[in-house]
């Protein structure tokens, strides 16, 4: 019997050419440049493209991804040099006339094609204490209350799904993998800020440390990065501020 055409059949395909920074550390000294062409559809993502060439062109081709739907964060990769997430970036939004340049994050260690160590990465993550931190008890009862105005100052940095786009995309950590980077402290900053949490000094004097929120240079590659939208430079500068009025 034959299967009924599916309203994606309806959608005019195309042939794209992708080309992907490859690199297999057990066979090649250093990454090289391999085209793929493809075939597309315009409402396809760059996962779908990614996708496609490992099932159908070559098993090899490694890279990270799970939710697909820009929720876990592990698919970031550097879409024609922008730090973008696969799995958000719709090929209609792309100049297919062009090829389209694929390459893994900069300034993490390349462990094999799109894929880096995130390690380091999580490492500053952790170093911030990104956790509740409270001591006493809460005042009358079980509960920490919080307003709506109090839990608004610290909504925008909520958002944050650890992709890491942000800190892979700033020119300081790029030559100095000590610096903390945005994202860690965009996460100090969901809890410095938060009326429930007694440790913001203590987040407040780590990222006071000389690779801490003074190696900020104010570029906003972290901003224009980040694909959750959040304004990841103010938060860096509210950090900054409260590091020098005292804990907010
Ligand atoms: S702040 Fe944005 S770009 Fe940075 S890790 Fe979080 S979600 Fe990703
Ligand atoms: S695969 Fe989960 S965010 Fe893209």
């Amino acid at each position: 019997m034959e299967s009924k055409p599916s309203a994606a059949d309806a959608i005019p395909t195309f042939t794209a050419t992708l080309i992907i920074r490859r690199f297999d550390p057990e066979v090649d000294a250093e990454p090289r440049w391999q085209d793929f062409d493809v075939e597309l559809r315009a409402t396809d993502r760059i996962l779908d493209a990614l996708h496609k060439i490992k099932w159908e062109q070559d098993g090899s081709l490694t890279f990270r991804r799970s939710c697909a739907h820009g929720v876990c964060g592990s698919d970031a990769m550097r879409i024609n040099g922008r730090n973008r997430l696969a799995c958000k970036t719709l090929i209609k939004d792309l100049d297919i006339s062009q090829p389209i340049y694929v390459e893994a994050i900069k300034g993490l260690p390349l462990e094999k094609d799109l894929i880096v160590d995130m390690e380091p990465f999580f490492d500053s993550f952790k170093a911030v204490n990104p956790f509740l931190m409270a001591g006493s008890a809460p005042k009358g009862g079980k509960e920490r209350k919080q307003s709506p105005v109090e839990r608004a100052r610290f909504d925008d940095t909520t958002k944050c799904i650890l992709c890491a786009a942000c800190t892979s995309s700033c020119p300081v950590f790029w030559t100095d993998g000590q610096y903390f980077g945005p994202a860690a402290i965009v996460n100090a900053h969901r809890f410095i800020f938060d009326s429930r949490d007694e440790g913001a000094q203590v987040r407040l004097d780590i990222l006071n440390d000389k690779e801490g929120v003074w190696r900020c240079r104010t570029t906003f590659n972290c901003t224009d990065a980040c694909p959750r939208g959040i304004q990841v430079t103010q938060a860096i500068a509210e950090v900054k501020q409260a590091i020098l009025r005292g804990k907010p």
